[in-house]
This record gives structure tokens, C-alpha cells and sequence, in this order.
């Protein structure tokens, strides 16, 4: 029995993970383990022996197994300690900091017009930026041989071979969307309609793609006052000052009468402010909605009439945020748009200031 404490005491001890360890379970105490089969031999002792011999036994065979269950705590402490040395994490570090992206002045501007717009009563209504000629052009009263139809450098989708159908275009204004909102909502209405527009133009003040924001007031007794006044109301909120308006008569298939609109400005080495001075800045198209528009739309001119007016929120931008270059809002330059980008929190909102 000494023997045999030794042995195993001295195996546990040594054993270096929980396999070795169950190994030395099953040789010494299993079924057939070395101090299970002493104990029974147990049988085969006088009466005499057993009682020296059957405690003997008892208590070696407890002390292995507390050898064991104590080996077995002690390795996995140490498999415990091991992995913490290993995954070790200093929470007290600074976290690792996240870029923020920034909201380009766009997307800022757009929100803002839509703001002031929406607290005046208009509701948001969109449409396709690839669009029907239909749309685009005849029901706005521009026939096939409209010299407003050549003027608007227009991009034209390919047809299939032998397909006759005039090809679709990629809207040249958001003026379409004047179209498809009386179809499917009717009069009255005041809706407007901020978008992406195309046109095959590139220079300093022209890229192939720009922003405008189309507006549509229908209803039986709207005239051109409410355009001025909703006008001068408008660019007096997004410029934060007092702004005065100058209607040019001008002409548009659309609209008759039609107006080119401009604010009063005044020029300071070579920038432009808004809202003071005499000189005058076209930036936007107006008029009374012709009624062959309000018919393309399915709205009876004999009993609504109606204002629209379509403008630019690229100029618009660059006016209230001194942006010299307009090709600017379109090259993806990062150090640009941190300098001109709006932090996400800050969204347009009337009651605390645009
Ligand atoms: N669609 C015109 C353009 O892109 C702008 C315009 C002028 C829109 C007069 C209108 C309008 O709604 O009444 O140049």
C-alpha cells in the first residue's frame, strides 16, 4: 500500500494536463485500477486481516482521489492564468478614434430650402432622374422642334435597333416632376421638388450634373403676388437677412406669364453679397403655369391656375457659403469637404436658425 501511495502520488503530482490525469484515475482507482482490484482481495483475508487491511484501503483510496481532484483544480488555475496573461486588455486606454464623415453643403442647402419651404406649406414630392421625353419635354410645352429642346444640351438614352420610340433622357430640370405629381395628386397643391438634373455642359459654372429645386402652387385663386411674396419670404429665411426680388420678364414654354428672378446683391472684391448693395443676381425661373401644362397633367385650367419656379441649389450654396468654384461640389476632394461639410448634428431647423 506504501508502495502504491507513492507511486501515484508522485504520478499525479507530475501529471502536466487533464488527459495524463484521467489516465491515472482508471489505473488506480477505474474498475480494474490497481487499488480497486486490492480491495477485492479484500474477501479472500481472514476477518483478522481485512479489518486492518479494508480501512487502510478505504484511505488510500480517498487520498488519490483528493490527490486527483486537487491536481485537477491546480491545472486548471494554471490554464486560467495562462489565458490571462494572454488576452491581457488595458481598459484604461484612450479609445481608438472613429473619422466623421461631414454633410456636403448640398445635401445641407437641400435640407435647409426644404425646411424653410415645408413651413410655408409645401410638401416634398419626387420623381426619375431618367425620364420620359414626354415628361420632360412635350408636356411641359416644349414640341420636338422647341429651340428650348436644343438649348438643354440634353443626354439621350440609346434605344434597341429598329426600336422607332424616342429614346429616354436624363432629366435636363426638375420641372417634370411638376407633371407627375398633378397626375397622381390633382388641385390643389403645393408641392416642391429638389433633384439631381443633367446637362452635356462643363465649364467653371456648368457641370454635366447639378442640383435644382422645382416649386408648384396650384390652386383657383393663386396669382404671381403669392410667387413674390413666397419668393422674397423664402431667400429672406435662408440668407438671414432681409433680401429684395426683381421680376424680368422672360420667357418659358411652361409658364405664362414667366419671370427670371433675381436678388439684390452686392459685389466686395470679387465676392458676392446677398441682401445689400444695387446690383442684382438671376437666380432662379418663375411664372403662372401655362395651361397647357396644368391639361398635360389632367387639371382643368378653366378652374386652377397656379406659380412655379425652378432654381438652383448648387448657386444657392455657393451664394450663402461663399463656395468660389462650382466644380468644387463634385471632385470627392476630402480637404475640401471637411472645410465646406456640415457636422451631422447640425440640421437645418427654423427655430434655432439656419
Ligand atoms: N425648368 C427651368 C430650367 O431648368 C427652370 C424653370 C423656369 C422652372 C420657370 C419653372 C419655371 O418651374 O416656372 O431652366
Amino acid at each position: 500500500m506504501d508502495d502504491l501511495r507513492e507511486k501515484y502520488v508522485g504520478l499525479i503530482a507530475q501529471a502536466s494536463d487533464e488527459s495524463t490525469l484521467e489516465d491515472l484515475r482508471v489505473q488506480a482507482v477505474g474498475k480494474k485500477g490497481e487499488i480497486s482490484l486490492q480491495m477485492r482481495s479484500l474477501g479472500k483475508m481472514s476477518a483478522e486481516e481485512r479489518q486492518v487491511a479494508g480501512p487502510k484501503l478505504n484511505a488510500l483510496k480517498d487520498e488519490i482521489n483528493s490527490a486527483l481532484a486537487a491536481k485537477k483544480t491546480a491545472l486548471a488555475d494554471a490554464a486560467l492564468d495562462e489565458r490571462l496573461r494572454g488576452e491581457w486588455l488595458d481598459v484604461t486606454l484612450p479609445a481608438r478614434g472613429r473619422p466623421a464623415g461631414t454633410i456636403h453643403p448640398i445635401s445641407q442647402v437641400t435640407e435647409e430650402v426644404i425646411a424653410i419651404l415645408a413651413d410655408l406649406g409645401f410638401a416634398v414630392a419626387e420623381g426619375p432622374q431618367i425620364e420620359s421625353d414626354w415628361y420632360n419635354f412635350d408636356a411641359l410645352n416644349i414640341p420636338g422642334h422647341h429651340p428650348a429642346r436644343a438649348e438643354m444640351d440634353t443626354f439621350y438614352t440609346h434605344r434597341a435597333e429598329g426600336d422607332e420610340r424616342p429614346p429616354h433622357v436624363l432629366r435636363t430640370h426638375t420641372s417634370p416632376v411638376q407633371i407627375r405629381h398633378m397626375e397622381a395628386q390633382g388641385a390643389p397643391c403645393r408641392i416642391i421638388c429638389p433633384g439631381r438634373v443633367y446637362r452635356a455642359d462643363y465649364d467653371q459654372t456648368h457641370t454635366p450634373m447639378f442640383n435644382q429645386v422645382e416649386g408648384l402652387a396650384i390652386d383657383k385663386d393663386i396669382s404671381m403676388a403669392n410667387l413674390k411674396w413666397t419668393l422674397e419670404e423664402f431667400f429672406s429665411v435662408f440668407f438671414g437677412t432681409e433680401v429684395k426680388t426683381r421680376f424680368r420678364a422672360s420667357h418659358f414654354p411652361f409658364t405664362e406669364p414667366s419671370a427670371e428672378v433675381d436678388i439684390q446683391c452686392r459685389w466686395e472684391n470679387g465676392s458676392v453679397k446677398v441682401g445689400e448693395g444695387d446690383d442684382w443676381l438671376e437666380v432662379l425661373g418663375s411664372g403662372m403655369v401655362h395651361p397647357k401644362v396644368l391639361q398635360a397633367g389632367g387639371i382643368d385650367p378653366a378652374e386652377w391656375q397656379g406659380f412655379a419656379f425652378g432654381m438652383g441649389i448648387d448657386r444657392m450654396a455657393m451664394l450663402k457659403y461663399g463656395i468660389p468654384d462650382l466644380r468644387a461640389f463634385f471632385d470627392s476632394d476630402l480637404r475640401w469637404l471637411r472645410h465646406y461639410g456640415f457636422a451631422s448634428l447640425q440640421q437645418p431647423n427654423l427655430a434655432t436658425g439656419l
